[in-house]
């Protein structure tokens, strides 16, 4: 998977899809060549190199007017010399000057993949599964080593990049800007897609073209952000869901980024991704170490479905770890929308018995459990039961539930304090906060300063004691709201840069030594809903909320956004109450099911208070989730029809042999005679008889068929349904089964 032209210097990491080509440049630094599919890996490539006699640059040796790296597309450009884009790297010396050079030293090519300690990571179980390349780069002037690491996947079309640096020197070094990867593509005829909105509106799709100048997304909020996720897509003009290239860059990574893709005055693009620069530096004292995050590149010719399943492959088997990676996962009910802070422990317990009722695995308490919590203003930090709410404890709450037979579930906001908690009474100084100065609460909270090793361990000692005590299987791990004012008192003035990234480095160690600790646990990402969806918090929690909004038609465009990445088997989607409690809207009972159902299912009201006809639906949707769960979190998911384009929204999940198919089709306002519709399908077997059955349809028709012809979709608007008139016809969703008979 690795070729190395020794005599041109040349490295082509390749599989049977993807090629990635770079060279070591006559001044040492690397070059680019290209990333794209497959080449075939015998060829020489040097002629790729673009240069040309530029007027009015700089040029790096006297008497040549030929060689400026601003026209030289490199793989980790670094500040100050002749290149005028943005680096990738910035390191500033004793001396003030903030020049680095790079100089090729040594490759190495080892099989499989070395985790970063500390950091999420995607990782391989067998060392035949991917192949690592580590370049050495020095800058001898400034004794600092650089190691860059690509490693490539034979059956995932994904390089996972990341860099390492060693002080090798006695002099201190700053790292002012250290980006995970950075590639300089030959041409910026593209546009860009990224994900973005804000709370309870998250990883809304926004495509832009690319011009001249800056596109970037980014967070400085300490958490990766409801505004902005970190990942940027490439796709040509024509590239469609299921034809044409298509690049994504995907951090893994909780924390401040920046993804930025540039355009310079030759229509060269260079595409960068890593830690936001702002605001960050990194003290490398003499014999210190830094790594970045690992960033994760991917290719598909097959438009951006073909991305995307290929981000879900990986993320799903090769960064999602542990217990819960392969297993199903528990249909859960959630009392959060259904009490708020306003329950005792026999109301649960109802709550509880209903659910049992329906066939529910997993009962999840959600905040209001703990100290003197009864609204926001109180009790985060103190992670014992209010025993007036529950008498006997999470422990007896927890066996209760255990003895109705389901399993049982815990909120916990780990990284927060309220001050009207014993917890900040006792520790004061625990929070973030710069001395002199006013700190910014949201939600009447304060976030505890992570990046001290003390305050990780107040907080698991707490958690610990209550998950070996009670019978806990699974935690939902909320954090309701970003870093303000960041400083720590534990470091010294020239260590602040460091603080937001010591802080998410603080988060991953508490999730790993729960983990550790608990490896049967099954935990729940969750940012007020989905302000910390990214590929580093799955490392740790296989499943997070994707959003505070659980109306069905709002779920469309946000879980259409999140599958741009993220596999289903992530995406934590509930039924909720109606009216709705976010936006006001009654959908049907099915609607709110089908749109649960392509996710991490569960509910989110209480079953109480539902009728007999919509309980009987309930457990059919139980009943529907149970026999189709592993299909639906580890099948192949395709985009069919875009919520952001029109009227409807389509996807498909497809088992890996084709078998099965479940399409889920959404109709947001109703229409009335309107034209007969038909939906091409994917990823069927062409030649294989499938029969399709919906509540009003039931035909026969070959896998070519239903992915040319497209599958005919039933519509009760033109008079089909009888049975269904005089009901409002809006947020209708229909599933259909699409099943293999020959
Ligand atoms: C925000 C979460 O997203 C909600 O689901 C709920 O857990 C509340 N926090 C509880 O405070």
């Amino acid at each position: 998977m690795v070729i190395v032209n020794e005599r041109e210097k040349v490295f082509h990491l390749y599989n049977e899809r993807i090629s990635y080509l770079f060279y070591v440049m006559e001044s040492g630094q690397l070059g680019h060549l290209y990333f794209g599919k497959a080449l075939n890996p015998k060829g020489s490539y040097l002629h790729m190199v673009e240069k040309a006699h530029r007027p009015m640059s700089t040029y790096i040796n006297e008497g040549d007017l030929y060689t400026s790296y601003e026209h030289l597309r490199q793989e980790y450009p670094c500040y100050g010399t002749s290149d005028y884009r943005y680096p990738a790297l910035e390191v500033q010396g004793g001396d003030g000057s903030r020049l680095c050079k790079l100089e090729y030293q040594e490759y190495e090519i080892t099989k499989g993949k070395k985790p970063i300690p500390g950091l999420p990571a995607v990782y391989v179980e067998d060392d035949r599964e991917a192949s690592t390349l580590e370049i050495l780069m020095r800058d001898t002037w400034r004794n600092l080593d650089v190691i860059f690491s690509y490693t490539i996947f034979k059956e995932i079309d994904a390089i996972a990049r990341s860099v390492r640096f060693v002080n090798c020197g006695q002099e201190v070094l700053m790292i002012n800007r250290a980006m995970s990867m950075s590639v300089d593509m030959p041409d910026a005829d593209y546009e860009s897609i990224q994900l973005s909105g804000s709370w309870s509106r998250e990883r809304h799709v926004k495509v832009r073209s690319l011009e001249p100048g800056i596109t970037a997304v980014s967070s400085l909020r300490g958490n990766s952000s409801h505004q902005h996720n970190p990942f940027l897509a490439l796709k040509r003009k024509d590239t469609t869901e299921c034809s044409g290239d298509a690049y994504g860059f995907s951090l893994v990574y909780s924390g401040n980024f920046l993804a930025q893709a540039e355009v310079d005055n030759y229509n060269v693009l260079r595409v960068m991704l890593g830690i936001n620069p702002f605001g960050f530096q990194w003290k490398l004292g003499p014999g210190e170490e830094f790594a970045t995050p690992e960033a994760v590149m991917v290719y598909s010719k097959d438009g951006l479905n073909g991305m995307s399943l290929q981000f879900h492959r990986l993320y799903r088997s090769r960064l999602a770890r542990g217990y819960w990676r392969d297993r199903e996962r528990p249909v859960l009910i959630n009392n959060w929308e259904a009490t708020q802070f306003n329950y005792v422990e026999a109301d649960l317990l109802r709550f509880a018995g209903k659910a049992k009722e329906c066939g529910i695995e997993l009962v999840v308490l959600d905040d209001g459990w703990f100290g003197a919590r009864n609204n926001d203003k109180s009790g985060l930090g103190d992670w014992k039961a209010n025993r007036e709410k529950l008498p006997d404890g999470i422990e007896g709450l927890s066996e209760k539930i255990e003895a109705l037979g389901m399993k049982f579930g815990l909120w916990f906001e780990p990284e927060m304090v309220n001050k009207d908690s014993d917890f900040f009474r006792n520790h004061p100084d625990y929070m973030i906060q710069t001395p002199g100065r006013s700190a910014s609460h949201g939600r009447n909270q304060f976030v505890l300063d992570f990046s001290r090793k003390e305050v990780v361990d107040a907080v698991y000692e707490q958690m610990y004691d209550l998950l070996s005590n009670a019978k806990i299987s699974y935690i939902k791990w909320d954090m309701n709201r970003s870093v303000s004012e960041c400083y720590s008192s534990a470091y010294p003035a020239d260590r602040q840069g460091e603080i937001f990234h010591r802080y998410i480095l603080g988060v991953y160690d508490l999730h790993e030594r729960l983990l550790q600790a608990f490896p049967r646990l099954l935990i729940e990402s969750c940012a007020s809903g989905g302000g910390r969806f990214d590929a580093g918090m799955l490392y740790y929690a296989p499943q997070g909320w994707v959003s505070d909004d659980s109306d069905a038609i709002e779920r469309l465009k946000i879980q259409y956004g999140t599958s741009f990445v993220y596999p289903l088997s992530c995406m934590g989607a509930h039924v909720s109450a109606c009216p709705n409690e976010q936006v006001g809207r009654n959908t049907p009972i099915e609607t709110r099911g089908n749109v649960a159902l392509t996710g991490a299912f569960g509910y989110e009201l209480d079953l109480n208070q539902l009728n007999c006809k919509e309980i009987e639906i309930v457990k059919r949707q139980v009943e529907f989730y149970k026999s189709h769960r592993n299909m639906i979190a580890f099948g192949d998911f395709y985009r069919l029809q875009s919520p952001f384009e029109g009227n409807f929204a389509a996807w498909e999940i497809v088992r890996p042999d084709a078998d099965m198919a479940i399409v889920t089709v959404t109709r947001v306002l109703s229409e009335i005679n309107g034209p007969y519709r038909r939906l091409p399908l994917c990823g069927l077997s062409k030649s294989r008889k499938y029969h399709v059955k919906s509540k009003y349809l039931s035909y026969d028709a070959y896998g070519d068929e239903l992915m040319q012809y497209g599958m005919m979709l039933e519509d009760r608007s033109s008079g089909q349904a009888m049975d269904d008139s005089g009901c409002c016809q809006d947020f209708l969703s229909v599933l259909y089964e699409v099943t293999a008979i020959e």
